[in-house]
């Protein structure tokens, strides 16, 4: 088995899931600066252009080569627009597990798109590349995290104490699984 994702365009019917690009550098600050998202994810505050472009045309790409997961931009397959983001992280290549991680920009929120495109990438992850565990680790406040874990077919396992971090301290999580038993 290779350490390292493909770079790959998921087709899902309302969304597609494709790399980042430059073009999507300035949708990408709007939306990692929103409040929302800064409350239960801990990026680079304030989130600059500067570090947007960065993301979007280097880092995104580096963490795939890099062998630690793979990012997608989640956009609008007519107009191409940036909707949100999903991607996988600590991956563990010898156990076959990986961690999801995912945010909607406020434009395109409360049409669900973030459990599809968990289902989506769950699916790819656990078919086409073979493995045996996908992982998420939702802030036991984020409601709306935990209800798009289970909507997009995760199991609920528990609480991991103290286990996250955001810009306003340590939290508790709640470990949510996807194996290739669920599908
Ligand atoms: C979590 C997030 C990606 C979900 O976005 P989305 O796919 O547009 O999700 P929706 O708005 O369709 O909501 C998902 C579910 O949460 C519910 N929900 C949304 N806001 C809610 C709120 N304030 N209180 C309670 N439930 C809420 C929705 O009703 C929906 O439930 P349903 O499936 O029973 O209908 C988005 O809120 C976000 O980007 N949050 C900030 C970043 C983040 O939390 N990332 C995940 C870190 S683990």
């Amino acid at each position: 088995m290779s350490d390292v994702f493909p770079e790959r365009v998921l087709p899902a019917g309302p969304i597609t899931l494709r790399p980042f690009g430059a073009d999507d550098a300035e949708d990408n600050r709007a939306a990692c600066a929103d409040e929302v998202v800064q409350r239960w994810l801990p990026l680079p505050r304030p989130y600059t252009l500067e570090a947007s472009v960065d993301w979007c045309t280097k880092t995104a790409h580096t963490l795939r080569e890099s062998g630690d997961g793979v990012h997608f931009a989640i956009v609008d397959p007519d107009e191409g627009r940036l909707l949100g983001a999903i991607g996988l992280k600590r991956t563990d290549w010898h156990e076959l597990v990986s961690e999801v991680g995912y945010w909607v920009a406020p434009w395109a929120r409360g049409r669900g798109i973030a459990a599809l495109a968990t289902r989506v990438l769950g699916r790819w992850l656990l078919t086409e590349q073979g493995f045996e565990r996908l992982e998420l680790k939702a802030a036991v406040g984020n409601i709306p995290s935990r209800k798009t874990a289970i909507k997009a077919g995760l199991h609920r396992e528990g609480t991991l104490r103290n286990a996250g971090r955001l810009h306003t301290g340590r939290i508790d999580v709640v470990l949510y699984s996807l194996t290739p038993a669920d599908l």
